[in-house]
């Protein structure tokens, strides 16, 4: 397992670490507990978790997993988003979703569009001590190595009651750094030395490459990243549109259907523009955790892969030049 230094934490983890939004909701607890065990067997020692995930089942079942380890894993947990009340009628009905999804994948649109969704409720300095503590107990520990303000607004990074709470539960020990998760803008600027953030969780694929647009900043501190997967369906439309995408692609060497490709190539970008932090990807299932980790072996050379996702908003003119891909390859298939 490649391993990374985090410098706040004065640790090395391993660089790809596991997200634990879907942990309670789509997918179950013993499920989830399987897919925690077989990527912490793999190497992977970072959790990314949250009150407001699994439908707020999520940090229970990491805590459950994680308590027998507790020194040897590391935890991000999160104050801000709240999960949505979810009536005991609907509680119950879970596991028979959770079971159909396996049967007819195809519902997942529908389902998701009826399910009530995590919310933001503004931060203050009495929420975050009460946050913190119900997360702790509900983790079975008593620190978690980050806390992240989840969403935060601007005005809500900077604010001196929160800046005092914030490191109030620094000194108490109840988390040994503090991050900004999932708001780019203000979390770009929450890494100034006079601010408590040490860690920046932002989205990062081709499609948002807010990372290379950061480069310089990640010196001050950890970015971590989310958000690889939901531009899978974008790459593989482009790849099937786009003959010139897919021939630059073949020709840095990937192979497989259109799916495949796009698969390997998001990976690669995640872990390649994120290399000295921690890239997160949810992979319960097993077939995922192996795949991301393959890619983690590979090295594949950045600048071809920045310049490829530069390409795909570009007309298909710019992605030949980019690429360097002839007229007599463009028929040629991975
Ligand atoms: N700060 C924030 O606001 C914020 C926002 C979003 C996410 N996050 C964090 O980031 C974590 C990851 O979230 P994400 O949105 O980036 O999810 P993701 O890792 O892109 O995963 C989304 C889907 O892709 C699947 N997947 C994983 N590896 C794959 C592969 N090699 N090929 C095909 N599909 C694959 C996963 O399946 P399986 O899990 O079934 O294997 C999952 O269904 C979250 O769990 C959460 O911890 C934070």
């Amino acid at each position: 397992m490649k391993m990374v230094r985090v410098d706040s934490l004065g640790a090395n983890v391993s660089s790809i670490g596991f997200g634990c939004a879907s942990l309670g909701g789509r997918v179950g607890a013993r499920r989830g507990i399987e897919g925690l065990e077989r990527a912490y067997d793999a190497g992977i020692t970072w959790y990314d978790v949250a009150p407001s995930y699994g439908d707020g089942m999520a940090e229970s079942i990491l805590g459950q997993f994680a308590s027998m380890k507790r020194g040897r894993v590391y935890i991000c947990t999160k104050v801000g988003m709240r999960p949505p009340d979810i009536s005991a009628a609907m509680r119950i009905l879970k596991p028979i979703a959770r079971a159909s999804l396996a049967v007819f994948p195809g519902i997942r649109p529908r389902l998701s569009a009826m399910k009530s969704k995590p919310f933001k409720v503004p931060l203050s300095a009495d929420l975050i001590r009460t946050s913190i503590d119900d997360s702790l107990r509900r983790l079975r520990t008593d620190y978690v190595d980050v806390l992240a303000l989840h969403r935060p607004t601007r005005e809500e990074v900077v604010r001196e009651d929160i800046i005092r709470a914030l490191e109030r539960i620094l000194q108490d020990g109840k988390a040994r750094a503090i991050s900004i998760a999932g708001d780019n803008e203000g979390g770009i600027g929450g890494l100034h030395e006079a601010l408590p953030y040490r860690l920046i969780q932002i989205a990062n694929n081709p499609f948002e490459p807010n990372l290379q647009r950061s480069a310089e900043i990640a010196l001050r501190g950890t970015f971590v990243t989310y958000g690889s997967f939901s531009s899978l369906d974008l790459l593989v439309a482009k790849i099937g549109s786009d003959r010139e995408i897919l021939n630059a692609l073949c020709e840095m060497g990937y192979q497989g259907d259109f799916t495949e490709i796009a698969a390997a190539f998001i990976v690669d970008y995640a872990l390649a523009t994120n290399s000295a932090g921690v890239t997160l990807f949810s992979m319960f299932r097993k077939e995922h955790l192996v795949f991301n980790l393959l890619r983690l072996a590979q090295a594949p050379m950045l600048h071809q892969l920045k310049r490829l996702a530069a390409a795909f908003s570009n007309g298909p003119r710019q992605t030949e030049r980019m690429c360097g891909v002839s007229n007599d390859q463009r028929v040629k298939r991975c």
